[in-house]
């Protein structure tokens, strides 16, 4: 693990779930961390366990290009450098397209597909600059598969996964990696952005029954980051052993 001791990370959705979990992991082993949400006192709290800095917690709401750029750039005026962005903001409000739900659909595309690429847009200069740096961009199973119910979150992961592999390919004059990590069920507060009772509850026991803890997805992104730098992994997918989704 001494490859994460000093690394920069910048972690969007840090105030919870996965986000909360990779920021622990990461700080457990020496990595720098900076926590980037719009729950801001859920980050300070977070940060006050890890013993860190409130300069290493940054609100942003990444549906905003410039609140996402202004973060990495604070991460970059603090620390010097980007090591890693962990594209991880995202949510969740399944249902039915014939229910016609097009806010939530709307939001989804805002939050996980162009939250994504404007930390992308936000991260690259930097990283092109330094000829250096590793993107991990969070899609899920659901960006492998599509079931009814969840069409429009699926296609945002699909989309997450197909601009990862087009970005690790242009990427390679400037020594940068690209991670896709797509999770299957995992325990976070993601199934409470359903708004549709019927849906929500479908989801709900799904998740109490197969979920796993969010230390599951921490470990896989240590992993990426903890190769040798002419080692990129470009695609972890992992489910609990008991999903059949
Ligand atoms: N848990 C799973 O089973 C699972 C499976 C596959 C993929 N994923 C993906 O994993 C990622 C993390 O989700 P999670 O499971 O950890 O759920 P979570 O506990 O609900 O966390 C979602 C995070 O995203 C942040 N977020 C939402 N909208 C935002 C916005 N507009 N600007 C900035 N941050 C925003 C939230 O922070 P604020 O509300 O404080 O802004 C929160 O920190 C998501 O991309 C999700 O799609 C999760």
């Amino acid at each position: 693990m001494d490859a994460i001791k000093d690394k920069i990370v910048v972690i969007t959705g840090a105030s919870s779930g996965l986000g909360a979990e990779t920021a622990r992991h990461l700080v457990g082993n020496g990595a720098r961390v900076v926590l980037g949400a719009r729950r801001v006192e859920r980050l300070e709290a977070l940060a006050a366990e890890l013993g860190i800095g409130s300069q290493s917690v940054f609100k942003v709401d990444v549906t905003d290009r410039e609140q996402v750029k202004a973060l990495i750039d604070h991460a970059v005026e603090l620390h010097g450098r980007i090591d890693v962005l962990l594209n991880n903001a995202g949510l969740m409000p399944q249902s039915p397209l014939e229910r016609l739900k097009v806010d939530e659909w709307d939001r989804m595309i805002d939050v996980n597909l162009k939250g994504v690429m404007y930390g992308i847009a936000a991260a690259l200069p930097h990283m092109m600059k330094q000829k250096s740096g590793h993107i991990i961009n969070v899609s899920s199973v659901a960006g492998h598969k599509v079931r009814p119910g969840g069409v429009v979150y699926s296609a945002t992961k699909h989309a997450v996964r197909i601009i990862s592999e087009g970005l690790r390919q242009e990427v390679k004059p400037y020594n940068i990696r690209s991670t896709i990590i797509s999770p299957g069920a995992v325990a976070t507060e993601l199934p409470d952005h359903i708004t549709e009772p019927d849906v929500a509850k479908g989801i709900r026991d799904f998740y109490e029954q197969y979920a796993i803890p969010a230390d599951s997805f921490a470990r896989c992104v240590l992993f990426a980051m903890s190769q040798p730098a002419d080692v990129d992994i470009n695609e972890i997918l992992f489910r609990p052993t008991a999903q059949e989704y």
